[in-house]
């Protein structure tokens, strides 16, 4: 069910490169937020409308009442989400999104570069728990952009990480190693968030080698719910289009065009 709410920040602050936690008391949104999706955040106070539109953020983890989203600064929105205080109240739409990672694969591999691991994050979660595997790889261009780096120690996952400059990790991109692990892991799909590069790199490899590839898209919008129109891709199979915020955000890579 998505609910309309005002939700007090429990916690807004500075993590690396130009990212932000935020943690909001949303009890029923976090009882019923599911991997991939979103909840359309209004990013000013009671009363202020601009700019007016909300901005969309992948449910990143829920903890007890609270959820938990990682922001990169991008513009006029994000910037005033960092100006929020803890104790302030904003309006939030969730959870949003309606196609989500299908539940009938035995092991995942996930993709996340940037912010876009916080898409990912809940799944490996979630995968956890119901004792399914998974291989995690995490790519930036230096270690600062990789900014849950904390979380994935706190929760005790092993991930593979990327930086293009060497200064975390494997130095190179996020794709470097991906073939062979594929070939490792014959019977999993790719889950993937991230710049549309590297979503574009990584569909091209999953065709090639004939695997299931799943992307989670996030495309500019105004409502999230299916209104607007604003967040459209194509759809190759039906030659039409679809909105990412309703029959999405998860889509099958060989279905749109990217
Ligand atoms: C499903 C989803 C999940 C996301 N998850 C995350 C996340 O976890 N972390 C993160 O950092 N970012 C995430 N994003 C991206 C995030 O929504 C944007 O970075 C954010 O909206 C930027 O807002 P801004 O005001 O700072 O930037 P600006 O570029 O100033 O404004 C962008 C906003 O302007 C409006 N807008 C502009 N053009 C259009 C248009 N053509 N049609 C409709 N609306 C328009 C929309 O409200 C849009 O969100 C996600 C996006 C989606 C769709
Ligand atoms: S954002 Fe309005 S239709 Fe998707």
């Amino acid at each position: 069910m998505i609910v309309d709410t005002k939700a007090k920040i429990v916690e807004n602050r500075f993590i690396s490169g130009k990212t932000w936690i935020m943690k909001l008391e949303a009890p029923q949104i976090t009882k019923n937020s599911k991997p991939a999706q979103f909840v359309m955040i209004k990013p000013t106070l009671e009363n202020y409308y601009d700019p007016l539109l909300r901005r969309a953020f992948a449910v990143a983890d829920v903890e007890d009442e609270n959820i938990v989203v990682y922001y990169d600064i991008h513009g006029r929105g994000t910037y005033y989400l960092s100006t929020l205080k803890t104790g302030d109240s904003v309006d939030v739409l969730g959870p949003l999104g309606n196609n989500l990672f299908p539940e009938n694969y035995d092991k995942y591999i996930i993709v996340g570069g940037g912010i876009g691991f916080a898409g990912l994050s809940l799944l490996m979660k979630r995968l956890r728990e119901k004792g399914k595997g998974f291989v995690s790889l995490y790519g930036a261009r230096s270690k600062d952009e990789l900014s849950m780096i904390d979380w994935i120690k706190e929760n005790n996952f092993d991930v593979i990480f990327y930086t293009d400059d060497g200064s975390f990790g494997k130095r190179g991109l996020i794709t470097q190693d991906l073939e062979s692990l594929i070939r490792e892991n014959l019977n999993s799909a790719l889950a993937v968030c991230g710049p549309t590069p590297m979503m574009r790199a990584v569909s091209k490899i999953a065709k090639s080698l004939n695997i299931p590839c799943y992307l989670s898209l996030e495309t500019k919008m105004a409502c999230g719910i299916g209104i607007c129109i604003g967040c459209v891709v194509k759809d190759v199979q039906s030659d039409n289009y679809v909105r990412v915020c309703y029959e999405g955000p998860v889509f099958e890579a060989s279905q749109i065009e990217l």
